[in-house]
């Protein structure tokens, strides 16, 4: 299959080992930075190009879509028109998505999101467990998840490229990723807190001495429960009472 990877920057280079590894294709890039597509074209030894037309060209039977977030629709959409199989980095930018899902209706051609997770053996492998009911009916669940920018592309400055941008951030991101495999296994979100203003220091914390105390409740139930191995009613769970004045 003759396949041109879109976008040669981080995650473009990886996808082009990983077809490079996997062996048996064409490959070619894309990438509108001069120097970039020159280095690559030179490291891969593919023929490299500055525009979809010249790409187009070279007759690809796929693409693969490694540009940032708010540039994936519009090649989606040319491969799409053409009849063209197309994988994208996941598209946390939804503009322009209905147009590719209609363009590619009807034809014959594996349009595929990036979904990394989900096909993580490890998250395979909680599926499996939880569905075998191996810990019975998960009834509460902790996930942390915390990135450092700087380390995402250590050779620019992170306040220079798409993490940076209101529409394509970083938690943009990262939470629909986490989001994609947790949902598999705990079913859709149907609620949802959210303390941003809190931590930008716009609005004072809505939560009180009180809530932090009636959240020790939910962790002690949460701790029988684990040592129990059945569900604990959090109302045999005693309410905690403190003194709320402030000593000097
Ligand atoms: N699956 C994963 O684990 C994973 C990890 C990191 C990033 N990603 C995704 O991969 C995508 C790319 O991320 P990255 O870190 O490689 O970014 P990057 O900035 O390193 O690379 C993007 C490249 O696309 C080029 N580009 C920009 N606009 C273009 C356009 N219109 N046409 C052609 N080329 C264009 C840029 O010059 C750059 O070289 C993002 O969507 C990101 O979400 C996925």
């Amino acid at each position: 299959m003759r396949i041109l990877v879109v976008g040669l920057g981080s995650m473009g280079r990886r996808r082009l080992r990983n077809l490079t590894h996997l062996g048996g294709h064409d490959l070619a890039g894309l990438e509108l930075l001069d120097a970039r597509r020159e280095e690559v074209g030179r490291e891969a030894g593919i023929p490299v190009f500055g525009s979809l037309e010249e790409a187009f060209g070279w007759e690809p039977d796929a693409l693969v879509i490694s540009t940032p977030p708010d540039q994936h629709a519009p090649y989606a959409l040319a491969a799409a028109e053409r009849g063209l199989h197309f994988f994208t980095e996941a598209s946390v930018v939804t503009t322009g998505m209905e147009e590719v899902i209609e363009a590619a209706r009807g034809k014959d051609i594996v349009t595929a999101p990036s979904c990394t997770m989900r096909f993580h053996p490890a998250c395979a492998k909680l599926r499996a467990l939880i569905a075998g009911g191996a810990i019975g009916k998960p009834l509460t669940f902790t996930h942390h998840v915390g990135q450092w920018l700087p380390d995402w592309h250590p050779w620019e400055d992170y306040r220079t490229f798409y993490v940076a941008k209101r529409e394509t951030g970083a938690a943009r991101e990262i939470v629909p990723f986490e989001l994609n495999w947790l949902t598999q296994l705990f079913g859709p979100v149907t609620e949802l807190n959210a303390f941003v203003d809190v931590a930008r220091g716009d609005t004072p914390s809505p939560c009180t001495v009180a809530d932090a105390l009636e959240a020790f409740r939910t962790a002690e139930a949460c701790a029988r429960s684990m040592a129990t191995g059945s569900p604990v009613d959090l109302a045999s769970i005693p309410t905690v009472r403190a003194d709320l004045s402030v000593r000097t």
